[in-house]
């Protein structure tokens, strides 16, 4: 008898995608990029980086420069670095960022961050960067790609080689390397407590385990949810917090993939116009932040919920379990484990690249290969 080999089905290792089989590699892409960087004394450790630690504490200004998907784990990493670190963090489209004429000194860190290492807007962005006595720090999952090979310093995602064009696993080992880069500076230039960069440590450790468990179990509803959504024209995406940037995420995968229109929003900007959008039976996803603590977002996010609401909007929400408000109004939850805010977006982005990759199976498409895009753009 004859085998029916075909190698491409091989390499998707049992999946019927590799979109598929790379969100499923969410845990392995965050731990590996983890591995290694903690020393005996359980200080943080960079040993990849050509920085010397003086240049690293007189940095005062820090840059994240990319594009798509990389640009959005960028603008989560501002949310923890500015907070451990007490720098600005700016995040810029790497497109933009060197014909403005940026204001750049031998103190400011230029992060360019890609999942390729090959782009060219983001190559130039460096390029730029170096020539004007920046240091540059590539976070890149490519090992010697053309960015990391140009870059002062180079902090590897260790996520595995990504093949789906529309970037998954890349994404959480980007925020993980990003925040290992906080809490280095925040170590180095003791702004956090030793007890707290420990702790928040553990909760980047924690957060493998956590993805798997949003993969173990909220699967058949984003399906579900997909099934349902299937001929919806388009969806709004409103997060606040490091739940915009994930909204911002959700929505590039829904237009990527799916070929639906999307746009995402800062929640509180709702009401300064994106909420003319919603009409009756509108999809609107919300990310919404934990609500122990007495979580401020909290409140809010639910009042741009029942906002929506109120105009007839279908809620989708992704929230803590438990989350009683959320069930009060939203018409489909998928639910996140329990973990602080700054961790969030790492189980957060999950249901929603998985709602983006079950929407364009729904309507036929070619999960790993859209149209008119490609895995890494070579040219400016
Ligand atoms: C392309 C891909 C996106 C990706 C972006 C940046 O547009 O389609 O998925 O986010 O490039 O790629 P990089 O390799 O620099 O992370």
């Amino acid at each position: 008898y004859e085998i029916d080999w075909d190698a491409s089905a091989a390499e998707k290792g049992g999946w019927d995608s590799f979109m598929d089989k790379e969100i499923h590699e969410e845990p392995a892409a965050v731990q590996r990029t983890l591995f290694g960087r903690l020393d005996d004394e359980g200080n943080i450790n960079l040993d990849e980086v050509r920085i010397d630690e003086h240049d690293f504490r007189a940095i005062d200004k820090i840059i994240v420069v990319a594009c798509g998907t990389a640009s959005y784990a960028g603008m989560v990493a501002k949310y923890a670095i500015e907070h451990w670190v007490r720098i600005p963090v700016e995040v810029e489209l790497a497109h933009e960022f060197r014909y403005r004429d940026p204001i750049l000194t031998p103190r400011t860190l230029v992060v360019a961050i890609s999942q390729s290492g090959e782009t060219m807007d983001t190559l130039m962005a460096l390029r730029h960067a170096r020539e004007q006595g920046s240091k540059v720090l590539a976070i890149c999952n490519t090992q010697g790609a053309s960015i990391p090979r140009e870059a002062d310093a180079v902090l590897y995602t260790h996520a595995g080689p990504e093949v789906a064009v529309a970037s998954t696993k890349a994404f959480v080992a980007q925020i993980t390397a990003a925040y290992i880069l906080g809490l280095y500076l925040a170590q180095l230039k003791g702004t956090v407590f030793r007890d707290e960069i420990h702790q928040t440590l553990d909760s980047l450790k924690a957060m493998p385990q956590k993805i798997q468990q949003v993969l173990d179990t909220q699967p058949p509803r984003v399906a579900k949810a997909a099934e349902q959504l299937a001929d919806a024209n388009s969806f709004l995406f409103l997060g606040r917090h490091v739940g915009y940037p994930v909204a911002l995420e959700g929505a590039l995968k829904l237009k990527e993939i799916a070929y639906t229109f999307t746009e995402g929003f800062a929640a509180g900007e709702l009401k300064h116009g994106p909420i003319a959008l919603v009409d009756e039976g509108e999809p609107v996803v919300f990310i919404v932040p934990p609500a122990r603590g007495r979580n401020i977002l909290h409140a809010k996010v639910i009042s741009g919920i029942e906002e929506v609401k109120a105009r007839g909007a279908f809620i989708i929400a992704v929230a803590e379990e438990g989350d009683k408000d959320v069930e009060r109004y939203a018409d489909i939850i998928f639910w996140r484990p329990q973990c602080p805010t700054l961790m969030s977006p790492l189980v957060d982005v999950v249901p929603l690249q998985l709602l983006a990759m079950d929407m364009a199976k729904q309507k036929g498409y070619d999960v790993d290969k859209p149209r008119n895009l490609a895995k890494s753009v070579t040219v400016e």
